[in-house]
């Protein structure tokens, strides 16, 4: 028998390295079992972090403090830690976690699913778990938003949308509008439209794209009535990587209109923002008006799967995949309609509606809204906004790079700049130091906090919020800055 031995790339590693043939044929590896890699401690996950997934990124964890910890469990509104901590989640995987973490009925659903031995792929048969979820899909989505393509990240469905928009606009309309700080995935297509240099870096990206203020609806008309070669225009309803911005009353109205006047497509992105987060299932339906196509995913795989979907107007779905000859175009990747993620999908959107979670977004995240601006009013010149709907809220801070003592402003700057500009570090850093409260930074806006705790938040887990935030406040941002300063020579 003839034997495959892995390819080996160094002739050192061909010598000393590579592991003994087995009995059998190819060696197994030195591989971490599934209980050694839940026992793993803190150093040797943080050896493995640098080793293997992303020695960068450490940098930031140690600065915040994060590369202590260990999440053994989470349930509910908490993370709890090695040391039995319990971190309450304000930051909600980037509103990945409407129903907290492993909500029982989801975790149920997959349970059956695996003992019944249910099929996974959904290529070559028709998939009863992914029809039905597309339909719940196109039931939760207004104004003829009946088609769904399903994937697996937020990209992913983004990736589809603007491949959707271009087929239906026609190959003499290629052109995107996009808004300035704009985020809508990594992956090298929607990199073009994403605003941001520091996923940006030097990658070559179509110039097929416009962009354009956000908010500014005279821009986006100028735009429109300079280029005929427009088709499509891409926004997120409320913008989150840019520091949750939300447009004035009637941009979106207005929008429509436009989009109607000059024929371009208007998607909208709400992966982000969708999903009930902002009070509504989709935040665009605030305004009373309805995209061409959207986009969700994090919470719509109920925290506990990776699902994605693009959701588009049948007409406008017919013109791009319509007949048999372009139906395999864009057809669902690999895993694209997985089946024990569509259910989990399909039973998480169930529970969405049966513990009236969209509700609750929108009740107790005015209240966290009002409890916020009463912190506003007491710490005037700490906090200079707060903002956003339902359970999508930003903290905006003043500057104090520019408001803080002459001595401690270089300190300061080199912690500024260690963080990658993100001044409300700081804050994040001791809120969970001090407080066992995680919140979310901004990628755009250093001063921003994001607020996205799970929708399941109650006004018990929203006043604990407030009376950690109020109480590190209280202290003053001098001894703010210097407690962190402190923490990282420890
Ligand atoms: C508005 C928006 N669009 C797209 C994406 C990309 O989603 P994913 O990270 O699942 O690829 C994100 C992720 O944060 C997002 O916030």
């Amino acid at each position: 028998m003839t034997v495959m031995a892995k390819p080996d790339h160094t002739s050192a590693r061909t010598m000393a390295g590579t592991p003994a043939l087995s009995p059998a044929g190819i060696a197994k590896p030195e591989l971490i079992g599934v209980e050694q890699a839940k026992a793993l401690d803190v150093a040797r996950i943080t050896d493995l972090f640098k080793a293997h997934l992303n020695p960068g990124q450490l940098h930031f964890m140690k600065l915040l403090g994060f590369h202590k910890i260990k999440i053994e469990r989470a349930e509910g509104m908490f993370y709890i830690d090695q040391n039995g901590r319990k971190i309450l989640d304000f930051f909600g995987g980037f509103g990945s976690l409407a129903f907290g973490h492993n909500h029982p009925r989801i975790l149920d659903v997959r349970r059956r699913f695996q003992e019944e031995k249910r099929q996974e792929i959904a290529i070559a048969f028709m998939s009863q778990y992914a029809a039905a979820l597309a339909h719940n899909i196109a039931k939760c989505s207004p104004g003829g938003l009946d088609m769904v393509f399903l994937g697996s990240s937020g990209s992913e469905a983004m990736e589809a949308a603007v491949k959707l928009a271009e087929r239906a606009a026609g190959p003499k309309r290629p052109k995107v509008v996009y808004a300035e700080n704009s985020f809508h995935g990594k992956t090298k297509g929607v990199l073009a439209i994403t605003d941001g240099q520091l996923y940006r870096a030097d990658f070559k990206v179509t110039d097929n794209v416009v962009r354009v203020p956000f908010a500014d609806i005279e821009a986006v008309e100028r735009a429109f009535r300079a280029d005929p070669e427009i088709g499509a225009i891409v926004l997120e309803t409320v913008q989150g990587g840019g520091g949750i911005i939300q447009a004035p009353a009637g941009y979106w109205q207005r929008l429509r209109a436009l989009c109607d006047q000059y024929g371009v497509l208007w998607v909208a992105d709400e992966v982000q923002c969708g999903y009930g987060r902002t009070g509504r299932f989709y935040a665009f339906e605030h305004y009373g008006v309805v995209p061409d196509v959207t986009a969700l995913a994090k919470s719509l795989g109920g925290g506990k799967a990776a699902v994605g979907a693009m959701i588009a107007r049948r007409d406008v779905y017919m013109k791009a995949y319509g007949t048999p000859k372009t139906a395999m175009i864009h057809a669902m990747a690999t895993f694209g309609g997985m089946g024990e993620a569509c259910v989990t999908a399909i039973e998480a959107l169930n529970v969405l509606y049966d513990e009236g979670l969209i509700d609750n977004a929108a009740s107790t995240g005015d209240y966290l809204l009002q409890r916020l601006r009463v912190l506003k009013d007491k710490y005037p010149k700490i906090i200079r906004d707060v903002r956003g709907r339902g359970f999508m809220i930003g903290l905006e801070f003043h500057d104090f790079s520019q408001t803080l003592p002459m001595v401690l402003r270089p300190v300061v700057s080199v912690l500024d700049d260690k963080l990658k500009g993100s001044l409300s570090g700081f804050i994040g850093a001791l809120l969970l130091r001090d407080y066992d409260v995680l919140v979310a930074f901004t990628e755009y806006n250093r001063n921003v906090i994001r607020l996205e705790p799970p929708l399941i938040c109650q006004r018990e887990h929203v006043d604990r919020f407030v009376e950690s935030f109020d109480s590190l406040l209280s202290r003053g941002i001098v001894a703010i800055v210097k407690d962190f300063v402190k923490s990282q020579v420890r």
